[in-house]
């Protein structure tokens, strides 16, 4: 039994923030932020653009986005987040009922960025377990809702979206190999250190430190030495070499890590998919809306092998490899 990518959609925040912007706020610059991260623009999510009203945008997307004629129902829904709307209860069942997909499984999985990557895993186990049939997976963040505005560091690297794909259990098979990694020595780099159970018992419930920090200098080089593990293990795992890849589609976090991953692969400038630029580092949410403006502008093709690979808090790491499915999708980022 193969797994098959059906539908593709994203959903971003009205709300777009420029480098320029940003620094008549913050003490900072264009000039600082474009070349040390190539990031220009991000949205920002308004009042009511929660995690679940994204995932909803963008599951609504990826619905649309279906082409073939098929009766299935969606039978799993899986959000990875590190922004839920709630501490508890997860965000996944709401948007289910949000969508209208029924009572079904839904669950959220927290991987901080590769998020996604650890979401698609396990879709790809539960359909070829046969445990569903037909699932929908969600990378969405609100990265706003934990950053502090005062914080030149984290503040203008983080944009807000969600993006969703569909799956389905068929005789095809988009899939070609995952793999995934964690290391907790080094959970200290990417965290919110208060807010959770530690600080609770600590602070007798008074959260202290309760915004996003990041080591950054640290997550850069671990970034680019577990993307290129996880990219060697996925090609080792599918049988297949450099040669063979068609497109990287790596975390949107920094322009400079992506740059050195395009070289690792031998591949062209061109066939690094970008998305930071124009959204920053969405977190979970950045290789499925990296892959829906891709798909809509008619870069990636039927028959194009693709890598996905992230890093991110936990310390968390991951790769893919998939064959883009010969249907067309019409993605649409909304
Ligand atoms: N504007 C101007 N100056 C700044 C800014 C800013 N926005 N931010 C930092 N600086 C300053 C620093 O204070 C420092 O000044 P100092 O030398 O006087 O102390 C100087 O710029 C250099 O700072 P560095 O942190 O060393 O800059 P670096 O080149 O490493 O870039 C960055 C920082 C962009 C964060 C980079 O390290 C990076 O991208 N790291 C990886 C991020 C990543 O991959 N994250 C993925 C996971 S994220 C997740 O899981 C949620």
């Amino acid at each position: 039994m193969g797994v098959k990518i059906i539908g593709l959609g994203a959903s971003i925040p009205l709300k777009l923030v420029t480098n320029e912007e940003l620094s008549k706020v913050l003490d900072t610059s264009d000039e600082w932020i474009t070349t040390r991260t190539g990031i220009k623009r991000r949205h920002h999510s308004s009042l009511n653009e929660t995690t679940s009203y994204l995932s909803y945008k963008a599951g609504i997307a990826a619905l649309k986005s279906v082409t073939q004629a098929d009766d299935s129902d969606i039978d799993t829904l899986i959000v990875a987040t590190s922004t839920p709307d709630r501490r508890c209860p997860a965000t996944a069942p709401k948007v289910a009922t949000m969508l209208g997909l029924g009572k079904i499984r839904a669950f959220d999985i927290n991987a901080v960025c590769t998020g996604f990557v650890y979401a698609l895993e396990l879709a790809d186990a539960l359909i070829r377990s046969g445990k569903s049939r037909r699932l929908m997976l969600l990378g969405a963040d609100v990265f706003t809702s934990i950053l502090d505005k005062q914080d030149r560091t984290t503040y203008p690297l983080f944009g807000d979206a969600a993006g969703a794909m569909i799956l389905t259990n068929s005789d095809d098979d988009n899939i070609l190999s995952t793999y995934t990694g964690s290391d907790g020595e080094y959970e200290h780099l990417i965290t919110i250190p208060d807010g959770g159970t530690e600080s609770a018992l600590r602070l007798d419930g008074v959260s202290k430190n309760i915004f996003f920090k990041m080591a950054g200098k640290e997550v850069f080089l671990k970034a680019i030495s577990h993307m290129k593990e996880s990219v060697s293990e996925v090609l080792n795992l599918s049988g297949l070499t450099k040669e063979d890849v068609d497109y990287l589609v790596p975390h949107q976090a920094n322009k400079r890590i992506i740059d050195t991953l395009t070289q690792f692969l031998d591949l062209n400038e061109d066939q690094a998919l970008m998305s930071l630029e124009e959204y920053g580092n969405t977190s979970a949410a950045s290789i499925p809306i990296t892959l829906a403006r891709h798909v809509k502008a008619g870069t990636i093709n039927s028959g194009n092998k693709i890598v996905v690979t992230a890093f991110g808090g936990g310390i968390t790491w991951g790769a893919a490899l998939l064959r883009w499915p010969d249907e067309k999708i019409n993605a649409d980022l909304i």
